[in-house]
This record gives C-alpha cells, structure tokens and sequence, in this order.
C-alpha cells in the first residue's frame, strides 16, 4: 500500500477509502486567452498533487497534508462556504462546496508541483481532491463538468478570476502529448508532442520570482478584454480578427486595444503552433513561442525582469524558443533547446540570475504525462 495510505492511518487513525491524484502543467502556447474563449496547448507534466480521502460522520471536514502533518485543519461541513476560515485549505474547502458535498471528509494531500512556479500547484490540488470525491461518492461528472466545478472553487470560493485551462489539462491531460483545447466548448485534441524524438528538449525554468494572481493584476487584464469585447459588441476576443480589431482601434482606449492585440494575434499562433507540430517543424514552433514571449512582454504587460533574462539568455544558449508560462508577474519559462545546448543554457541562465542579483533559479523538464486518476482503495489493497 502507498506510503499516503500509511500516513493517512497515523493521522485520522483509519486507512484512506479513496486515492486520487492531478498533475501541475506548462502550457506551450496560448497564454492569457483562456478566458477569452480562445486556444490552448498546454501538457500536464510529471509533477503532481496526491489526495487520500474518507468519509467522516461527525459532519466535520479534517484537512491536512504531508508538508504540514503536525496540524489538522478543521471545520464543520455547515461552514464550508465562501467567506470560510482557511488559506491553502480553500483550494479544497472550495472543490467540497462547488460539488455540493453534505457529508464530513478527512483528506490528507501530497505533492511534488512547486507552489508559486507557475506549473498550476493549486490546479493540481484542487483536482486531485475533485476527483477522489467524484470516485469515492459516485458523482457521475465527466471531465468537463469536473473542470468546470473546481474552475468555479477557485473563482468563488479562493477569489481567483481564472480561466479554465490549468484544470482543465490537469483532467484531461494525456501521455505524450499536447492537449489543444478550445476554451469555448471545452472540447479537446491530443498533438503529438515528441521533442526527443527531434533531438530537443523543453527546460522548464523557474525564475523564483513569485507572483500573487489573487492580486489585482491578472484581473485587470482579464477586465480589459471584457471591456474591449464590450465595446465592440462580440461576446469574447475569440470573435475578432486582426483586421476587425485594427478596424475598429479608435473605439477602444489604447490599453484595451493592446490587451486585445495580444489575444487576438496569440489565438491564431495556438493554431500555427498546432500545424507546424504536425508537421514536426520545430523551427516554427520556436518562432511561434518568441512571437508569443514579446506579445505577452510588450501588448499584455505580464513578464517581469526575471523572466525576461531567463528568455534572452535561453535564446542567446542557442534556443528555438522560449517565453514566459502561466500567469506570469514571476513564475516559470520555457526554452525549447537541442538536447546538446540544454547544459550549457542552464548554466548561462544561473550565472546571469546571479549578476543580476535575482534568486538561484531552478530547472525542470518534464515530457507530456497523463492527467487526473482516482482508485477506491480496495482495489489497491
Ligand atoms: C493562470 C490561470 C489560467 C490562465 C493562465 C494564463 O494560470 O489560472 O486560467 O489564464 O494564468 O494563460
């Protein structure tokens, strides 16, 4: 039995009746559009949350995870609502409400996705909880429903106006590939994602700058779209083309019109990106994965200096490509490298933090690995 069913035991002094797990993720391209109804390529990586969960009958809800086991949160089911006590319990306290869940839970979690990278850590928790309980209480949710409720969690119940992306691919991931995903429908298409095979590799560079998306500066980027979306009577930047949106420029303020830029030009390099893979010329994907860093650094006013080091010196190491991830504000880049440069790239990358004075920043690589999974316990027993 796993060492989280042992843990499990010691704490709450009964074996787990479900263990779940979710992955963190990068995503290749299509940053800051999900909510814009647009594309996305992300990938789950290897990194993932593990939850083991049970049902209690004294209607309170116990919390507590292996990097904190000395304490166990605690509080009435009957409290589990917007507004409730907690801080990196909300994550869960939301998965439990936006399901509707009644009954006492103890959840002890486990995991590996470094928190404040921008690899989705809190996707990765909330998923892996959401995906025990849909198992161990016969919910019946499919994926997309599965999404849709955590993405509610963390929107209502954390307060973070993100889109659907992180858990959407933390669900839905698959081995080996990219999962392009259209944000409108949910609907999804696994691209092959096989960089070894090209003789590359992608590094996954965290900078250690951390940034805080519960402040205002993601929401405010998100609030531009809508405006501008508004005032050009489309229900989301998905609808526009470049050439509507330079038509119709002078109704727009000037920071509408560059937030909107960025999501319009970064929609259609999701679907260059796609075709160029299938036709496995990384070359382009490089191309396509600049164009997005400088839209991302210069039109949406997401990158910060730590990132933008670490994406001029992987280019200057000889990278095809290479951008900022996620949120931004901090957090991790992408450098897609010929597996010779990767050494040297790191070392360029460390020794430029440093005469910067910016933290030691950490790498990573991971290929595409499977998304979210869940067993009852007397399977694994
Ligand atoms: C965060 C959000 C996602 C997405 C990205 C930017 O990770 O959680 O919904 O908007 O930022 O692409």
């Amino acid at each position: 039995m796993s060492s989280i069913s042992h843990e499990f035991q010691t704490l709450f002094g009964h074996f787990p009746e479900v263990i779940s797990e979710a992955p963190g993720r990068v995503n290749l391209i299509g940053e800051h559009i999900d909510y814009s109804e647009g594309f996305v390529l992300p990938f789950a990586i290897a990194n993932r949350t593990h939850a083991a969960i049970s049902r209690s009958s004294d209607g309170l809800v116990r919390i507590s995870s292996h990097q904190r086991r000395n304490s166990i949160f605690s509080i009435a089911i009957s409290d589990v609502k917007p507004g409730s006590k907690g801080e990196w319990e909300k994550y869960i306290l939301g998965v439990i409400w936006s399901l509707g869940i009644t009954e006492g839970l103890n959840i002890l979690v486990d995991g590996n996705v470094p928190a404040g990278a921008g690899l989705s850590s809190s996707a990765a928790l909330e998923c892996a909880v959401a995906v025990g309980l849909n198992t161990l209480l016969n919910l019946g949710l499919d994926d997309k429903e599965l999404a849709r409720a955590t993405q509610k969690a963390e929107n209502e119940y954390v307060g973070m106006p993100c889109g659907i992306m992180d858990q959407s691919v933390s669900i839905m991931g698959k081995a080996g590939s990219a999962l392009l995903l259209d944000c409108r429908d949910l609907s999804t298409e696994s691209i092959p994602f096989s960089v070894s095979d090209a003789g590359l590799e992608l590094l996954i560079i965290d900078t250690q700058a951390h940034h805080a998306l519960v402040d205002g500066g993601y929401a405010e980027r998100r609030a531009a779209c809508e405006s501008a979306a508004a005032k050009l009577g489309v229900k989301s930047m998905r609808e526009l083309t470049m050439d509507q949106l330079i038509a119709a420029k002078e109704k727009l303020i000037p920071v509408e019109f560059i937030r909107a830029r960025h999501a319009v030009s970064e929609i259609a390099r999701v679907l260059s990106t796609v075709d160029a893979l299938k036709r496995g010329d990384f070359t382009e994907v490089g191309k396509l994965i600049n164009q997005s860093h400088i839209s991302l650094r210069d039109d949406y006013a997401v990158s910060c200096p730590e990132l933008d080091v670490a994406v001029d010196v992987a280019l200057s190491a000889g990278a095809l490509g290479s951008r900022m991830v996620g949120g931004g504000f901090g957090g991790s880049a992408i450098a897609l490298l010929r597996v010779e440069d990767v050494d040297a790239a790191r070392t360029a990358i460390s020794k430029s933090f440093e005469a910067h004075g910016f933290k030691k920043p950490r790498f990573f690589t991971s290929l595409p690995s499977a998304g979210a999974s869940a067993s009852l316990t007397t399977k694994l027993q």
